[in-house]
């Protein structure tokens, strides 16, 4: 059963928490909602859930229009970051819970319950409280709760954020596993990009209530489509540069706040007088002064696990890049820094979008040498 949404909208007193977002979730499908804090993703997940009506907009499961159908006609598996177990109740009959509200005889309902306490491999705990099991164990327990009814549609919101680092990373490859082997249609949210982009078949990035990005992915972090997705994905965080078209050099613009140019050959630029570029500080080297896209000097550097962080300012303007341990630096040296041509993302200032979509072969850029 594939998921539609069309231009859904949720207005609640001055906030437009979701805006006309139109999308479709495909059957066994795994969508995550990033995004910052405040950004709409519960309030989208509530909406599909039914527990929210939106104020404008539809839904579809299927070919059928749920926009107003209650909740529990929705067949929907909800999991929460607080997993909001019975106490009292053993984790078996937690799991069993929501049979017992359907009237499921009591047999069948014990025998679909260990089915599912299997699955999420806590089988050999169902006797006990949840108060005696870890974090872990406690979310193992929501989410077989959550599928005991064969669920159309699985809605996770921040399930993982309770968990400590190490035991996120094995419950979001449990999630995915968990998913797969059910081949149930899930959306899952998210603040943790690592997290989104590790576990996805698809991620929409949201800001503000509105859609920034949806795509898979490897392709929102190669290609963010603005200035928005460029600086959420990545870890250290991109660069920005602004840039201003020098008139007398066609192609030659000056990076703001220092007195370095830059030539592209680019022609999609030509239209630009002022333009937004992202470096990622991965894709940016130690290079030769010759070579040079920026040259500056090394004013901080830390080692993080295998990397090396250095930040190199120019003028006002700061940059990061990963650069090969090895490679001796001080804090004070000059650094010369160069990217490949198709790295750098373009974005126009006015609109904040990215230029010209993805790259061609013949777009190139010519790193003039800087004066
Ligand atoms: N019931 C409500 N009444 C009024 N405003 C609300 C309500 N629920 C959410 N909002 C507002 O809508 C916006 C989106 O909230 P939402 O909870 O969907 O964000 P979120 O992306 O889930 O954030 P977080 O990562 O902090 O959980 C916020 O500005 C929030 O204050
Ligand atoms: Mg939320």
């Amino acid at each position: 059963m594939d998921i539609h949404l069309e231009q859904l909208t949720m207005q609640f007193d001055d906030v437009t928490a979701v805006k006309h977002i139109t999308t479709t979730i495909k059957n066994g499908e795994l969508v995550s909602l990033l995004g910052p804090s405040g950004c709409g993703k519960s309030t989208t997940l509530m909406l599909l859930s039914g527990l929210y009506k939106p104020t404008g907009g539809e839904i579809y499961f299927g070919d059928k229009r749920v926009t107003h159908l209650d909740a529990e006609k929705r067949g929907i598996g909800m999991v929460f970051q607080s997993y909001a177990l019975y106490p009292h109740l053993s984790v078996l009959k937690n799991i069993m819970f929501p049979l017992k509200m359907q009237r499921v005889a009591k047999a069948e309902a014990k025998q679909r319950a260990m089915e599912m306490a299997k699955l999420v491999q806590i089988d050999h705990l169902t006797d006990r409280k949840p108060a005696q099991l870890s974090g872990g164990q406690q979310q193992r327990v929501a989410i077989a709760r959550a599928l005991v009814k064969n669920p159309k549609l699985l809605l996770l919101d921040e399930p993982l954020s309770n968990l400590d680092a190490r035991l996120r990373l094995e419950m979001r490859e449990e999630i995915r596993r968990i998913q797969q082997e059910v081949g149930i249609t899930a959306v899952f949210v998210t603040h943790d990009q690592e997290e989104a982009l590790s576990i996805s078949d698809r991620v929409m990035l949201m800001n503000q209530g509105e859609l920034q990005q949806d795509s898979a992915p490897q392709e929102m972090y190669r290609t963010p489509s603005n200035v928005f997705a460029a600086s959420f994905l990545g870890n250290p965080p991109i660069n920005f540069l602004n840039l201003t078209k020098e008139e007398s050099k066609a192609g030659t613009y000056t990076i703001d706040g220092t007195n370095q140019q830059v030539t592209f050959m680019n022609p999609a630029l030509k239209a630009y007088e002022t333009l937004k570029i992202g470096l990622r500080p991965e894709h940016l080297e130690i290079a030769a002064e010759n070579e040079a896209f920026i040259t500056g000097e090394v004013i901080h550097i830390e080692t993080i696990g295998r990397d090396t962080l250095i930040r190199v300012q120019q003028g006002d303007i700061p940059v990061r890049a990963l650069v090969d341990p090895k490679i001796h630096l001080q804090v004070g040296d000059t650094c010369s820094l160069a990217i490949e041509e198709n790295q750098i993302h373009f974005f126009d200032t006015n609109t904040s979008e990215r230029i010209g979509g993805g790259f061609s072969h013949d777009v190139r850029t010519n790193l003039e040498e800087h004066v």
